[in-house]
């Protein structure tokens, strides 16, 4: 014990990032709550009530690692944003459609993305996940303007080509070597997106390409485009696919996989980042101030088992 610590310190000393803060080396916090981010409805969305919904698959993925949710919900003030984020662990900002710029979805994301950089650079961690929509949200908010292209990815499995930094990154290197190796080599990552972030662009933007390690690359036989990475010094995380649809999402479409291995994948993944957010010290102010949060106050409504999510969480 007294020797590890010593070794993160020493660590911590000779690089001076904020992803070594004093946070490390406090004992975990084993009841993290992250937070899911709400989005507009879709406009075509027969079950929809009220303003926004969360994919109950993503709550799910969470739950699945040992982490509790709470909604982070559209149309709120500043001040309400920036108390919820220092109740929460880590907030996950889900796939879907929205316009990244002009939508509720995207003004949220920035208060809680500058809200995160400045609490990590002063040592009080803060993981942030984006999964599709919320990868490319994200990678919107670091380069400051959209550089997304269209790409032929919108329901399609495909293995991920990991970078040789994929070995030593936060995010996979706690992932069994078997199940790396079935993510090189069969076709267990679910894409649905339009929309990607080139190797062209990433490469030519300095803003993107200092703060984002590539850890997988893809391709739709003419774009190649990052499929996964993490910020170099933030505990800041991002996919362009799905790990929450494998075990979760049952539409039966291609893209869709539900095979052992993507279902592992799902899990590790998710496990992954529950561990980032139980290095966070937030809590609420109190007890009841956590309960009334949580997404046990609200319940899923069941959209058929060939929706594209199956059950949606709806809020006014
Ligand atoms: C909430 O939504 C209404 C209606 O769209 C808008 O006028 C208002 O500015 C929003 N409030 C916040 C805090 O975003
Ligand atoms: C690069 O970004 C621009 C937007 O600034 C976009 O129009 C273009 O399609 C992108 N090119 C590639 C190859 O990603």
């Amino acid at each position: 014990m007294a020797a590890s610590v010593l070794l993160v310190l020493a660590a911590c000393m000779w690089s001076g990032a904020p992803l070594c803060s004093a946070a490390r080396i406090l004992p975990l916090n084993h009841r993290p709550i992250i937070g899911v981010l709400a989005q507009e409805n879709l406009p075509d969305d027969s079950f929809a009530r009220g303003s926004s919904y969360i994919a109950a698959s993503y709550v799910k993925f969470l739950e699945s690692a040992g982490a509790r949710v709470v909604p982070v919900r559209i149309n709120r003030t500043e001040d309400e944003y920036t108390k919820l984020f220092y109740s929460l662990n880590g907030l996950l900002l889900p796939g879907g459609d929205v316009d990244l710029q002009t939508s509720q979805f995207g003004r949220v994301t920035r208060i809680f993305y500058n809200l995160a950089l400045r609490a990590n650079d002063a040592g009080d961690y803060f993981p942030i996940w984006g999964t599709c929509q919320g990868f490319q949200q994200l990678s919107v908010l670091t380069a400051k303007k959209n550089l997304l292209t269209l790409t032929n990815t919108k329901a399609v499995a495909l293995p991920l080509t990991l970078t040789p930094a994929a070995q030593s990154s936060r995010l996979f290197r706690g992932f069994p070597r078997d199940l790396l190796q079935s993510l090189s080599d069969e076709n267990i990552t679910p894409n649905f997106h339009s929309w990607s972030l080139s190797m062209q662009n990433y490469s030519r933007n300095a803003k993107l390409k200092r703060f984002y390690k590539v850890l997988s690359t893809n391709s739709d036989g003419e774009k190649e485009f990052i499929s996964t990475m993490e910020a170099y010094r933030y505990p800041f995380y991002a996919v362009q696919w799905h790990p929450e649809k494998s075990p979760f999402e049952w539409i039966d479409k291609p893209g869709m996989v539900h095979t052992t291995s993507a279902i592992r994948t799902s899990f590790y993944t998710a496990s992954f980042f529950v561990s980032e957010a139980m290095k966070s010290r937030h809590h609420f102010s109190s007890p009841a101030e956590e309960q009334k949060a949580l997404i046990y106050n609200f319940s899923p409504i069941y959209r058929g088992v060939n929706a594209v999510f199956i059950q949606n969480y709806y809020f006014d």
